[in-house]
Parts: structure tokens; C-alpha cells; sequence
């Protein structure tokens, strides 16, 4: 179990236990985080799982790839920080990591 913080924009925070080898979407469902919705399910086709990850963490969650970066074009309020997190799976290294999310998801 990972421990995650996930903040609504509005400021309101969620701390909640991760499974590892869930993905932070998944984990977001799981205890019913409002801002993530994750509509495909985690196929990296829908990008309804828009979120932030602070600079600080960045090199914990990896270098994005083509696909994310694709889908990512079609999520509302997209900037530097952003991703999708069907595609960040937790682990212990990612212990104690926020994860913004955006005003909305479309
Ligand atoms: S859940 Fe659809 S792209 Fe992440």
C-alpha cells in the first residue's frame, strides 16, 4: 500500500492507501476521489484521467510516452505537469505523492 494525496482543485484533499501495481486512476476509483473519472477503463483512450504531478515528482512517475502524450491532446487545462493516470502505476516509490487534479475532465 502506497499512501496518495489526491486534491481536488477546489483544494479539497483525499489521502488514501494504494494497492502497488494499481494505477493511481484505479486507486482514485477505488475510494471514490471526485475528479478522476476514467472512462475506457485504463486503455489510455479516453484521457478522462487527466491530472498534475508536481515537478518534484516527475522523475518517480517516468517519462511519458507517444500515446499518453497523444491522448493527453484531448484533456481540458493541459500543461507541463500534466498526465494521465490510468498510466502511473503506484508503487512504494511514490509514497506520499500529491496528484492534482484538473477543474474538470471535459
Ligand atoms: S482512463 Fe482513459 S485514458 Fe486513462
Amino acid at each position: 500500500m502506497t499512501k496518495i494525496k489526491f486534491v481536488e482543485f477546489g483544494g479539497t484533499e483525499h489521502e488514501v492507501d494504494v494497492t502497488n501495481g494499481l494505477s493511481l486512476m484505479e486507486g482514485a476509483i477505488k475510494y471514490t476521489v471526485p475528479g478522476i473519472d476514467g472512462d475506457c477503463g485504463g486503455a489510455c483512450a479516453c484521457a478522462t484521467c487527466h491530472c498534475y504531478i508536481p515537478e518534484e515528482w516527475a522523475e518517480k512517475v517516468g517519462p511519458i510516452d507517444e500515446l499518453e502524450k497523444d491522448m493527453l491532446d484531448f484533456a481540458f487545462d493541459v500543461n507541463e505537469t500534466s498526465r494521465l493516470s490510468c498510466q502511473i502505476k503506484v508503487s512504494d516509490e511514490l509514497e506520499g505523492m500529491t496528484v492534482l487534479m484538473p477543474e474538470r475532465q471535459y
